[in-house]
C-alpha cells in the first residue's frame, strides 16, 4: 500500500468514527479500510468514554475491535444496527460494490442488511464506471459443489479460480468453512442478472455483489481529504 493509499484510508476511518455517537449498534467491516476506523473507534472510546457495541463481519475483525476496546454483541441480541461500516474493492455510479477480497463478504452482506446506514470506505482507485474489469466477483461455495459451480460461472462468461491459501496448502476456507471461487468476468455489464444467477445455484452460499445496500460512499483522496457520496453518481 502507497503511502498515498494509507493516508486516504486514515482520513475515511477517521471520517466514519466522527459520525458514530453513544449508544449506536454498529456493523464492523472487514480489511484494511475498515481497520482504520475500529482504531479511530477504539481511540473515541478510550478518550471521550464513547459507549457502542457492534456485530464483528469476521474472526479479524472481532480480533481487532477487541483488541481496541470495542465492545461486541451479536445479531441474535441487536439485530437492527444504527450503522455498519466497511470497505469495498469496487464501486460503480450505481452504488453496487464488488467486495470479498478477505473472504468475508458472506458475513459483510448479513451486518450490512440489518444496518439503517451501511458507509462504504474507499480510496479513489477502487471508484469505476463499471464492475469487474480489475477485480474478481469472489463467490462463496459449498466445497462439494466448487465443480458445478464453476460451470455456471463460465455460462455467465466469467473465468472461475478456486482460491488458494497463502501460507496454507490448499484452498482458502472462509469464516464458515466454505470455500470462495474467484470469478474474474471482462466487465459485469449486469449485476442484477449475476446476482439472480448465482443465487439459484444450488452450492452458492452467497457473493461479493452488494447491489443497492450502500447508503453512503466516503471516498479518500490523496490529500488526505474526504468526499461524501450520498447517493449514486447517476
Ligand atoms: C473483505 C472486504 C474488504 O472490505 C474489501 O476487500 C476492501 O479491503 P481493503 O479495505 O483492505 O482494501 O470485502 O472481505
Amino acid at each position: 500500500m502507497s503511502d498515498l493509499q494509507a493516508a486516504a484510508k486514515k482520513a475515511v476511518g477517521e471520517h466514519v468514527a466522527s459520525m458514530i455517537s453513544s449508544g449506536m449498534t454498529l456493523g464492523i467491516g472487514t480489511g484494511s479500510t475498515a481497520a482504520k476506523a475500529v482504531e479511530a473507534l477504539g481511540r473515541r472510546i478510550q478518550q471521550e468514554g464513547l459507549q457502542v457495541q457492534g456485530v464483528a463481519t469476521s474472526f479479524a475483525a472481532e480480533r481487532l475491535a477487541r483488541q481496541h476496546g470495542v465492545s461486541l454483541t451479536t445479531l441474535d441480541e441487536s439485530p437492527d444496527l444504527d450503522l455498519a461500516f466497511d470497505g469495498a474493492d469496487e464501486v460503480d455510479p450505481y452504488f453496487t460494490l464488488i467486495k470479498g477480497r478477505g473472504a468475508a463478504q458472506t458475513r459483510e452482506k448479513i451486518v450490512a442488511a440489518r444496518a439503517k446506514q451501511f458507509v462504504v470506505l474507499v480510496d479513489e482507485s477502487k471508484m469505476v464506471d463499471e464492475l469487474g474489469h480489475r477485480m474478481p466477483l469472489p463467490v462463496e461455495v459449498v466445497p462439494m459443489a466448487v465443480t458445478p459451480v464453476m460451470h455456471v460461472l463460465r455460462s455467465l462468461g466469467a473465468a472461475p479460480e478456486i482460491r488458494m491459501g497463502m501460507k496454507k496448502d490448499g484452498p482458502v476456507v472462509s469464516d464458515q468453512g466454505m470455500w470462495v471461487v474467484d470469478a474474474m468476468f471482462d466487465g459485469i455489464t449486469n449485476p442484477d442478472h449475476v446476482n439472480d444467477v448465482l443465487l439459484k445455484t444450488p452450492g452458492v452460499v452467497d457473493h461479493g455483489l452488494f447491489i443497492g445496500m450502500a447508503t453512503q460512499v466516503l471516498v479518500g483522496g490523496a490529500d488526505g481529504g474526504v468526499q461524501v457520496l450520498d447517493k449514486p453518481r447517476v
